[in-house]
């Protein structure tokens, strides 16, 4: 499959994972140095840690939102290349990122569906309100809303919750021309399954660019593999002018 195939005004749906903030400086979560070889996701990614040690959680993520809210990680080639396409393309142009970090944004795209939630952001587990948030959060903090105590948490989708936006992500994966994975394992449900929804319920080619083959290599129609910031803009760039 080539890219000179796909309809210029079609829908392009974009599947983006840590790979993709690698090379900003973020770290990945399964590669050998990744968050996951330096922490248990039982400790700090799941509600049950929430509620047995609330205050190890929040740190965990303080360290991140410091990470990035220091100002020092800056989108890369990659999250550029991906605003260009939006602004572009002729069709739409959906970003689906499993990230938590603000890269895409930053970037310049503007079509954005955090499925895993955004650390910049807090939510009120008792209210529900949601507020953007960049210092440290402590379980003393009281929601600005409903004044709960020890009810404010990361907005982050954590292992065995609900990711956000499903319904609307399964509808674009089956109405678009082109779904592209950039800089994901396929290990996490349930985006590993995105490729095999498009296969299955959709029409549209499918591609992998990676660092390497993911778990679901093999259900790709192409698969580019290098870095994000060399495979990303020249993808990008065929797709325009081919
Ligand atoms: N360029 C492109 N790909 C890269 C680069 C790079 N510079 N560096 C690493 N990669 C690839 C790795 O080869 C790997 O396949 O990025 C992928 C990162 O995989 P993971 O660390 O598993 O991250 P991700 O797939 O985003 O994890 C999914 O799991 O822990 C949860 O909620 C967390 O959203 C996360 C989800």
């Amino acid at each position: 499959m080539s890219s000179t195939n796909i309809p210029k005004d079609g829908t392009i749906v974009i599947l983006t994972g840590a790979g993709i903030s690698k090379e900003s400086g973020l770290d990945t979560f399964r590669d050998a140095d990744g968050l996951w070889s330096k922490v248990n996701i039982e400790d700090v990614a799941t509600p049950e840690a929430f509620m047995r040690n609330p205050k190890m959680v929040q740190e965990f993520y303080n360290a991140r939102r410091k990470t990035m809210a220091s100002g020092n990680i800056k989108p890369n080639a990659a999250h550029h290349a991906l605003a260009r396409l939006e602004k572009e393309w002729g069709g739409e142009v959906v970003i689906v990122t499993q990230n938590i970090d603000d890269l895409h944004e930053q970037g310049g795209s503007d079509k954005i569906l955090h499925m895993h939630g955004e650390m910049l952001k807090i939510r009120c587990e008792k209210c529900n309100m949601v507020l953007p948030w960049k210092e440290d959060l402590t379980v003393e903090v009281p929601c600005t809303e409903c004044s709960a105590q020890g009810a404010l948490r990361p907005h982050v989708v954590w292992f065995g919750e609900m990711p956000f936006y499903i319904e609307e992500i399964y509808q674009a994966l089956e109405n678009c021309v082109l779904f592209i994975s950039i800089g994901t394992s396929g290990n996490v449900y349930p985006a590993a399954g995105f490729v095999s929804h498009v296969r299955r319920y959709g029409f549209g080619q499918t591609v992998e660019l990676n660092l390497e083959p993911s778990d679901g290599a093999s259900t790709f129609h192409q698969s580019i593999y290098g870095a994000a910031t060399e495979i990303v803009p020249t993808y990008v760039e065929e797709l325009l002018t081919s």
